[in-house]
């Protein structure tokens, strides 16, 4: 589905991401994790176009995305939920959904968005909030706007910086049912998560990054056993 090859980004003389090679299956959670700092949201960035690449390529759905716009690869239906959470604050839950929900898909009418809007809503329980303006939303109704947002724009594949952080257990749960839900509804996910025990449960496949290098792949178990990924989160001071 996403296909990554010799993906490098540098901030000065910081190397956010170097050489990263990655592919993304159809239907499947990758979770990304790595110490603070390894260059897991800048690879989100890249593959979102917030970031141009100094090398390297990015294909989605088998065509070349790597200088599109962000706005382009949006609408071939590759879609980003932040790890900071900036909705209209004066508008209503229902109207900052309409926003996402028509800017994802040129051409779609008020009708159509309509429809999304209700699909999403429904699906991230957000349902008694909808007329609520987003400005006076819990942080775990936030987070369900931010996903809902990124949703609405029908997304195929869904990235997610970060969408848990500073949840309760018991809330991070029911986002990891959400998450379920999402991919049951055909949806494939690329999620950044510290929570381990989160990333466990959700990920088929996990990817570790440290110095802006993958530096495991695998299965859950498999990365949490390699003593590479073991020292770059325990072995050094930062
Ligand atoms: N816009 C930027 N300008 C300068 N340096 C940046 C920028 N974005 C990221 N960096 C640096 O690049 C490196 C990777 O940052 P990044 O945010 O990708 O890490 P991360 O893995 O997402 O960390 P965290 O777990 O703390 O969110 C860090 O050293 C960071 O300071
Ligand atoms: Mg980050």
């Amino acid at each position: 589905m996403l296909r990554v090859e010799g993906l490098s980004k540098r901030f000065g003389g910081i190397v956010a991401a170097y050489g990263v090679n990655l592919e993304v299956h159809p239907g499947e959670i990758l979770g990304v994790i790595g110490p603070n700092g390894a260059g897991k949201s800048t690879l989100l960035n890249l593959l979102s176009g917030l970031l141009r690449p100094d090398a390297g390529r990015i294909e989605f759905l088998g065509e070349e995305i790597t200088q599109a716009p962000p706005e382009v690869r949006t609408w071939k239906g590759l879609g980003r939920a932040f790890q900071i959470v900036q909705p209209f604050p004066e508008m209503s839950v229902w109207e900052n959904l309409m926003v996402g929900a028509l800017y994802g898909k040129p051409g779609t009418g008020l009708k159509q968005a309509q429809r999304v809007v209700e699909e999403v809503i429904a699906l991230t329980g957000l349902a008694p909030k909808a007329q609520t303006p987003a400005g006076e939303l819990t942080l775990l109704e936030d987070k369900r706007l931010e996903l809902a947002r990124a949703l609405a724009t029908r997304p195929k594949l869904l990235l997610l910086d970060e969408v848990m952080a500073g949840l309760r257990p018991a809330e991070a749960l029911e986002a990891v049912e959400l998450i379920r839900r999402i991919r049951a509804s055909g949806v494939t996910v690329v999620f950044i998560e510290h929570l381990m025990p989160v990333v466990q449960a959700l990920a088929d496949r996990v990817v570790v990054m440290d110095y802006g290098q993958v530096i495991a792949l695998g299965h859950y178990d498999e990365v949490a056993a390699n003593p590479r990924v073991r020292e770059a989160y325990l072995g050094r001071a930062r």
